[in-house]
């Protein structure tokens, strides 16, 4: 396995340009299944995930290969003849795999799906997909592991979320462009992944209105055509990028990002001392000498995202003070914690809360990574830790980050991959 080696104390100056995002570009790549053809993804991002993806619908009978030359950060999907299957060899592999679900009963009336388990983070239940869709009229039985669901015709209906899910509202968005009538779900996920996939569907040929808000409204259409997209920027890697600078007191201009999308991280980085500025189509972030200690809580968008928690609690970890960092969305998101202790970090956990007392530096050590956000959280302290530090297990960052460790380096760091 692949490890990552930095050494700390540099500071981070120049540009870097973002990738298109991991978490629209999975829904996206499914919803391919909803049509015949040829589609054409632009801007999606070479990632772990990404590469799953693709090997899922390759196995289903959706052809999905990456571009070449300037169509390089393209991926062409053919949709032929489809074998409505997804095994559990490729689903245990990347939980998103379960994103396939809504398209395959919409279009081909049946799907049998390993289900998904769980990860690192928590347990990831699927209830709320599985009782949407027993909503809109398909059969659901569950045996061997396995989500077989059925339905001849699946038929527009209301549901309301019991708990905001991004994976569930796009599963059940996805599905109900395909269905007879009228769906409206409420209390939808908003993030803007979601809003993304509607807009991607409404070019299919969809009509879909609220994406992006917690009502979505679907009138259900006959069918859905191929299209070209380009997908949008990474809010997460861009925000990964903003800690980043804010943390080794430099001076970045993060490119090709929607500030919009970032409102409570630059919030919670202003608040820590950091100044970001607009500049030329994306955010110009000068660390502070010294990064004042905030309290920030997770929530569903547009709340400070669960998937920037262990970036800003590194930045907590050398800040003048006390924090407390809340993580509302997942049950088991501190795996971090033990990793930056090792690094001399003063972190206690109690149940969803954890206290950070902020400390002058970090001390490099070997570490090892747990799950994607825990991994870039790793890196981010070793870019400030005295002395070098060795994060393992680095496919755990593949699966969401594109090169990090070279787009790092291109801002000054001293940071490299050791191949296994
Ligand atoms: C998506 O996961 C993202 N992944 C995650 O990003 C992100 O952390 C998460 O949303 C929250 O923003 C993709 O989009 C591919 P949820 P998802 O369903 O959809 C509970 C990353 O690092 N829940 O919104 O799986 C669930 O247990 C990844 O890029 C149910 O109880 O998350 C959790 O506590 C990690 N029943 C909460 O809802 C359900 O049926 C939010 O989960 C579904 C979810």
């Amino acid at each position: 396995m692949d490890k990552i080696v930095v050494v700390g104390g540099k500071q981070l100056v120049g540009e870097v340009v973002v990738s298109g995002a991991k978490n629209a570009a999975l829904p996206i790549l499914a919803s391919s299944l909803l049509s015949q053809g040829h589609h054409l993804f632009r801007n999606v991002p070479r990632l772990a995930d990404v590469g799953t993806m693709c090997k899922l619908l390759g196995t289903m009978g959706a052809r999905a290969e990456r571009g070449t030359g300037r169509l390089g950060d393209a991926v062409a999907i053919d949709v032929g003849h489809v074998t409505p299957e997804a095994p559990y060899e490729l689903v245990k592999t990347m939980r998103a795999s379960v994103l396939v679900l809504g398209p395959l009963v919409a279009r081909h009336g049946r799907a049998r799906v390993s289900l998904p388990g769980g990860c690192a983070i928590g347990a990831r239940p699927i209830d709320q997909h599985l009782k949407g869709l027993e909503k809109l009229g398909a059969t659901i039985v569950l045996e061997h592991g396995y989500v077989e669901a059925r339905a001849r015709q699946l038929k527009g209906a209301s549901f309301t979320f019991d708990v905001v899910t991004v994976t569930g509202t796009e599963n059940l968005m996805m599905a109900a462009c395909l269905a007879k009538g009228r769906t409206v779900l409420e209390n939808a996920a908003r993030e803007p992944e979601v809003e993304e996939l509607a807009r991607v569907l409404n070019k299919m040929g969809a009509r879909i209105s609220g994406g992006g808000t917690d009502v979505i409204t679907i009138e259900g259409v006959d069918e859905l055509k191929p299209i070209e997209h380009a997908i949008l920027p990474d809010r997460i890697e861009a925000g990964t990028f903003l800690v980043a600078a804010a943390l080794t007191a430099g001076d970045v201009l993060v490119k090709r990002l929607v500030p919009e999308h970032l409102e409570a991280v630059i919030g919670k980085l202003r608040e820590a001392g950091a100044t970001i500025t607009a500049e030329e189509g994306g955010l110009r972030c000068k660390g502070p000498n010294v990064l004042r200690a905030v309290d920030v809580k997770t929530l569903p968008h547009p709340g400070f995202p669960t998937d920037m928690q262990a970036q800003l609690m590194v930045l907590m970890c050398v800040a003048k003070g006390s924090s407390v960092i809340t993580e509302t969305v997942f049950e088991n998101r501190f795996m971090h914690v033990l990793e930056l202790s090792r690094m001399g970090a003063d972190i206690r956990v109690d149940g969803h809360t954890a206290v950070i007392k902020g400390k002058r530096s970090l001390s490099g050590a070997p570490v090892m990574a747990t799950d994607l956000r825990a991994s870039a959280s790793l890196v981010l302290a070793g870019l400030r830790a005295r002395g070098k530090t060795e994060i393992h297990r680095v496919y755990h960052l593949d699966r969401g980050y594109e090169r990090l460790e070279k787009k790092l380096r291109g801002l000054g760091a001293d940071i490299h991959r050791v191949k296994a």
